[in-house]
């Protein structure tokens, strides 16, 4: 028996101000998207935007369901519409915001698990890192330089 370390490193920036502009304009696009989320059920709204290579910016919020389990997270939203509409494209960044209408939301957020396997299938497909940013409502954003970071021991097709 052997042990195997995995380390991951990440960038804490103390609010949004000390993000590069180019960063501060991603993050408010997916706070703006984020208000528009459709949370009737958790309250809890979640916002992502997604920076191609080309500049765009491709936005997406969860969308709920009284079928609870039918609804979609705002990352997968954002990524899959990414992937239909510019398929060529590489993404650069995803940044995400999530606020709850019940409590004040000042910690990072960090996307749920079957969206980090669905965004690591993009970071495949494109062979270059997509950047993390996530936040709260406000407060501090943590930067992951790559999806993968946030990912160990993934499955992948590798593993098919
Ligand atoms: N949600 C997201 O949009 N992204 C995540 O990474 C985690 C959770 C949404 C799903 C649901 O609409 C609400 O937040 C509560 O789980």
């Amino acid at each position: 028996m052997k042990e195997i370390k995995s380390t991951s490193t990440f960038f804490e920036y103390e609010n949004m101000a000390e993000l590069t502009l180019i960063d501060q304009e991603l993050m408010q696009a997916a706070i703006e998207v984020r208000k528009r989320a459709y949370a009737p059920y958790s309250k809890f709204r979640v916002g992502a935007a997604i920076l191609l290579d080309d500049g765009t910016i491709i936005v997406g919020s969860n969308q709920e369901n009284a079928a609870f389990p039918s609804g979609l997270c705002a990352e997968r939203t954002a990524i899959f519409y990414a992937g239909a509409t510019h398929p060529n494209a590489v993404m650069l960044s995803i940044a995400i915001s999530a606020s709850s209408d019940l409590k004040p939301t000042v910690t990072p957020i960090p996307p749920c698990g079957a969206c980090r396997q669905a965004i690591l299938e993009y970071e495949n497909k494109q062979e270059q890192p997509i950047r993390m940013l996530f936040m709260g409502a406000e407060g501090p954003v943590i930067e992951s330089p790559s999806l993968i970071n946030i990912l160990p021991f993934h499955f992948d097709k590798n593993s098919l």
